[in-house]
């Protein structure tokens, strides 16, 4: 059925648990993730980028039409939530489209532009009954930029300034910077374990964590130890999607059906989503 990324995330948090959150592009790719939630018996967020919709023509509502179909006939709980929303006009439309939550991303502007923005953006959200996660300390990569240095000063969340911008911005859960970042297609990032430690002390907001895929399952599954309680994964999907297509097209080079090569793709992502979903252990159902 269709729950909210509040609800999931609440729960998550309460019992130091983490709830998988995976972007979807195409409709294989919600189809995948429900499936691998489904024999993970997880409940699980759908996301959809503003990138994603840039991808799709600009149009929200097509694709989350039919992620909240799918949602609604899963047999676990799914939340459908907005990612990376930069632009004020597709922020309104998350309500309307379906979704529960937005994550609004103003962590590319200074400090003061970016609670400013933030702030606003809390407030109209709440108005909407809407679930709101923010972003601080920026996690690189996304658009295509040259992958940063996740090490980098100035990259990571300062815990004291987390504080102050949570308290501030009202905001329902935060994303810090603690080592991952955007489109890794390799899982090598290592997490800032001391950093993660003290910003879960210093926090009482969930904790997201972006940039997922590079993580091995061992650092996924220490995340959550540390206090993560919703982790965004994108790129992983893609690999696998792209990877299984990759070797069915390769293997027959005559092929024109897209159902075949389709279909390889979506097995390889529900097996992505499985994986990860076993690396973050189980969330409990109450
Ligand atoms: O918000 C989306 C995630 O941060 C995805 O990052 O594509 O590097 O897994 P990823
Ligand atoms: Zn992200």
């Amino acid at each position: 059925p269709l729950t909210t990324t509040g609800e999931l995330v609440t729960r998550a948090a309460a019992h130091r648990s983490a709830v998988a959150s995976f972007n979807i592009i195409t409709l294989e790719h919600v189809e995948a993730v429900i499936a691998g939630a489904e024999s993970a018996d997880a409940p699980v967020v759908l996301q959809v980028s503003e990138n994603a919709v840039k991808f799709r023509q600009g149009r929200l509502l097509p694709l989350a039409r039919a992620a909240v179909a799918a949602a609604e006939r899963a047999a676990v709980p799914v939340a459908l939530h907005l990612d990376h929303v930069q632009s004020d006009t597709l922020l309104r439309q998350a309500a309307d489209a379906g979704f529960g939550s937005v994550m609004y991303d103003a962590a590319r502007l200074p400090y003061a532009d970016n609670l400013a923005a933030t702030r606003a953006a809390v407030d109209w959200a709440h108005a909407q009954g809407l679930w709101i996660e923010a972003e601080l300390g920026e996690i690189g990569g996304k658009d295509g930029q040259a992958v940063p240095d996740a090490h980098a000063p100035g990259a990571r969340t300062d815990p004291d300034r987390a504080r102050a911008f949570v308290a501030d911005s009202g905001v329902d859960a935060l994303a810090v910077a603690v080592g991952t970042t955007h489109a890794m297609t390799t899982r090598t990032a290592t997490l800032d374990h001391a950093l993660l430690e003290r910003l879960a002390a210093t926090l009482d907001v969930p904790l997201v964590l972006h940039g997922s895929s590079g993580l091995p399952d061992h650092e996924l599954a220490a995340a959550v130890t540390g206090g993560i309680a919703k982790v965004n994964v994108g790129t992983a999907l893609n690999i696998a999607m792209t990877g299984a297509i990759r070797e069915f097209l390769t293997d027959r080079p005559g092929a024109v059906d897209s159902r075949g090569y389709l279909t390889v793709g979506r097995e390889a992502m529900t097996r992505a989503v499985m994986g990860i979903i076993e690396a973050l252990g189980p969330v409990p159902a109450e």
